[in-house]
């Protein structure tokens, strides 16, 4: 029987482990995770979702507390367009958090940065285009453009010397998604490196509707293989969302996918972002216990935790401090949401806003608990303590179970 480690993930000249640990913002898949991903011989990501904030909490910086004095004046206005981010601190925050990460990669692996284009950040294309050139500039092997795939990122990066040698790839959900990528990027002469097939049972925001149940990862897969196939174009097809074991991620490799993207079995690892004891959380779900809604000011589905802390909770938009989802015309649907709430409730000391959430507050402070559907297996990965809770696993112990299990097979860290 064949496993991961008969395959090889091969991107221009250069021989991978087909494991690729997905993005997972913010700051949930750190730089050492990333870097575990690395040293074993395959891909890790960092995310480059409030990178600002990460830098405050990583390397001592002011950038939140800076903004927010900036900005305390607008506190009460509901008129958020004044907050602008500062398009030069945006650039050191980022080429700080990767070159931190770059200079402490070892191994033949590599590490991309997850750009989440969906953070509009009050300048959607100035600002987009400093996260993805200060990354660049910073040495990160590679770029995946991410959830609300902005057609015209190649074109924003197309005079940077290093727009053909860095690794860019893509996350799409559908054939269509990708179709149109290509296009608009025609003009620019390069194809994506690799392209993620992201399916419904992925961890984060969903390329799919509330209907996305009806959808499944192999068939788009196969659609899209067999298109680029007719098309002569040979690009890398990552498959990813709900590739659990390693028996489930050679079937995709056996049917031609050049590595797996996985997420989930990740959260429950020490070198995870996400504090132990929301990792706990993770390992005690059901599946009853994880729901996909529409609360994210994204407007995309979203898949989580239903005990999520982030769940009607009608914390004051905070967009002075962060702002990341604030659009063109400085608005976020969550802030409509808390004024019509705190309209309805006038002198209330505490309000619920149950239809949308504080995306960048409730995932700063790890109270919005997003994974992919697979979640409540996690307790099959894992032994139980004598005080009930489970053993947190090394990044390399899941990696290696995904690497050399065959079949249903899960390894368990040893007694
Ligand atoms: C906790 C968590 C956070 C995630 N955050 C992001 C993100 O910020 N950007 C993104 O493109 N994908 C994100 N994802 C999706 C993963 O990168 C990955 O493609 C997907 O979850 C793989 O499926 P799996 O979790 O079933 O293995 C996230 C997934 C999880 C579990």
């Amino acid at each position: 029987m064949e496993c991961v480690d008969d395959f090889r993930l091969r991107l221009g000249r250069q021989e991978l482990v087909p494991i690729v640990i997905g993005g997972m913002g913010v700051d949930i898949s750190t730089s050492d995770l990333a870097l575990v991903a690395a040293r074993l011989g395959g891909v890790g990501h960092i995310s480059d979702a409030m990178v600002p904030t990460i830098a405050d909490r990583r390397y001592n910086t002011k950038y939140v507390k800076d903004k927010l004095r900036q900005y305390k004046y607008n506190v009460a206005n509901d008129d958020k367009s004044d907050v602008q981010f500062d398009l030069a601190r945006l650039a050191e925050a980022t080429e700080m958090h990767v070159r931190h990460t770059m200079e402490a990669k070892r191994g033949a692996g590599l590490i991309l940065i997850n750009c989440m284009e969906k953070l509009t950040m009050n300048a959607p294309k100035e600002t987009l285009r400093v996260r993805l050139r200060s990354a660049l500039d910073a040495g990160i092997d590679g770029i995946t453009l991410a959830a609300g795939l902005h057609l015209g990122s190649f074109a924003l990066m197309e005079d940077h010397p290093r727009f053909r040698d860095a690794r860019l790839g893509i996350i799409v959900s559908s054939l269509r998604a990708l179709q149109l990528f290509l296009k608009k990027s025609v003009r620019t002469r390069r194809l994506p490196d690799y392209v993620v097939v992201e399916g419904p049972l992925a961890g984060g925001h969903l390329g799919f509707g509330m209907d996305w149940a009806n959808y499944d990862l192999a068939a788009i897969f196969a659609e899209i293989q067999a298109w680029l196939r007719a098309e002569q174009l040979e690009i890398p097809l990552i498959p990813a969302g709900g590739i659990f074991t390693g028996g489930d991620a050679t079937s995709f490799l056996a049917h031609g996918a050049a590595a797996v993207q996985v997420a989930t079995r990740f959260t429950v690892a020490r070198e995870c972002g996400l504090p132990d004891d929301i990792k706990q959380e993770y390992f005690k779900a059901d599946e009853d216990d994880i729901e996909v809604n529409g609360i994210s000011p994204t407007g995309y589905p979203m898949r989580m935790l239903k005990n999520s802390p982030a769940i009607g909770d009608g914390i004051r938009p905070n967009c002075e401090a962060y702002g990341y989802l604030l659009d063109a015309r400085g608005r976020c649907q969550y802030i409509d949401a808390w004024n019509r709430e705190a309209a309805a409730h006038p002198g209330a000391k505490k309000i619920r806003v149950w239809d949308k959430t504080c995306l960048c507050t409730q995932m700063r402070n790890f109270d919005l608990w997003t994974c992919g559907h697979t979640a409540y297996r996690l307790k099959d990965t894992s032994r139980r303590l004598d005080d009930g809770s489970f053993r947190l696993l090394a990044a390399e112990h899941i990696f290696n179970d995904y690497r050399y299990s065959k079949g249903d097979a899960i390894a368990l860290p040893p007694a």
